[in-house]
């Protein structure tokens, strides 16, 4: 069977990007794969979290993880530091991935730019820490959102050098898993391309109905279309790509058809929008307080979750230990 594997960092709650990038179609697909969703919080330490609140960020995707429909009888939950196999993976990866390589991906280029009193090593690779959560279970598919996509072809290129290296197909090149539909890019609502967590404007699976009401009522609109027909600029476009996603191919349309007459009232628009977001995230929110109280129940998945993960982990850091030469006395 297929491995699918798909992770989120611990860096605070899961937004819709997350949700519609990473984990809503993902969901129905737990019983036809052999899945595995993990919690990324060593890739969180790239900006030195407090410890409190690193345990805390982890609790948070963990519970956000099950309010959203992940099952542990039927795919497998684990935090990527429970699983030292993959630190394993990392040191032997990073022999094969180059400085001026890692210093090219945008995502690095990004933080420098963002962040130039915090360049560590950790963050130059990160995408090689990744490629080993990826190849740690010899995954094939990799359910991500459009941002990630230069972060897999790295992970592929460290796969097929591993492989032609030393002459071994132990690992499969790991492509991304779309959504039916294609890739998903979520939008912000400020005007911003993307939604995220550094971004500042995200509309979180936890948020209740006023904040969501408020958050998409307050999105940047323009003066209106002008003449029928007329392409949409970017932030009108933005709300129509967030209302795809969560609304009814019949209200889309409805909209569509106001803006081409040059009807559309954008504040029905986002009363609509805020609602449709609202069907989808307040059940889940519902289930998040039962489920971060009931700490017996987080402890078993997790070491539930880790003993499974480890033992594919083993199994796959043996074939590379076997390849490189690695050999016990
Ligand atoms: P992170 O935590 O930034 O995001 C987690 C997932 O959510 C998706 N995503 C989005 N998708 C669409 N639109 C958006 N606005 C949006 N914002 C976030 C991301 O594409 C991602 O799928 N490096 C990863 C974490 C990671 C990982 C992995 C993922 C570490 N190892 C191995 C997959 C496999 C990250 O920072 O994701």
């Amino acid at each position: 069977m297929d491995v699918v594997l798909s992770g989120i960092r611990a860096t605070g709650h899961l937004h819709l990007g997350n949700y519609f990038g990473a984990l809503r179609n993902f969901v129905k697909i737990q019983d036809k794969y052999n899945c595995f969703y993990f919690i990324a919080d060593l890739h969180s330490l790239t900006t030195h979290p407090h410890p409190e609140d690193f345990h805390q960020n982890v609790k948070i995707i963990l519970t956000e993880y099950l309010a959203a429909g992940l099952d542990p009888d039927k795919c497998t939950i684990y935090v990527q530091s429970d699983v030292p196999e993959i630190c394993e993976l990392y040191t032997l990866l990073n022999m094969l991935a180059y400085k001026g390589e890692l210093e090219r991906t945008a995502a690095f280029k990004d933080k420098v730019r963002k962040n130039p009193e915090n360049v560590n090593a950790g963050l130059l690779t990160y995408p090689v820490l990744m490629a080993s959560d990826i190849l740690i279970h010899r995954s094939s598919w990799v359910p991500v959102g459009k941002d990630q996509d230069q972060h897999l072809e790295m992970a592929r290129t460290f796969a097929r050098r591993f492989n032609n290296l030393y002459g071994t197909e132990v690992f499969p090149e790991p492509h991304a898993m779309d959504p039916v539909g294609g890739p998903v890019k979520v939008p912000g609502l400020d005007g911003n391309g993307k939604m995220g967590k550094s971004e500042g404007n995200g509309i979180y699976l936890c948020d209740d109905e006023k904040t969501i009401t408020k958050k998409v009522m307050r999105a940047v609109t323009d003066a209106g279309p002008k003449t029928p027909d007329s392409p949409k600029p970017e932030v009108i476009d933005n709300l129509f790509t967030l209302m795809k996603l969560v609304s009814t191919p019949d209200t889309v349309n409805y909209f569509e058809e106001k803006w081409n007459d040059c009807s559309i009232r954008y504040g029905d628009m986002k009363k609509q929008l805020a609602e449709d977001i609202c069907k989808i995230t307040l059940p889940i929110r519902a289930r998040i307080d039962d489920i971060a109280n009931d700490s017996s129940y987080l402890h078993r998945v997790v070491s539930d979750g880790r003993d499974k993960a480890r033992a594919s982990a083993s199994a796959t850091l043996e074939m590379a230990r076997e390849a490189i030469g690695i050999k016990r006395f």
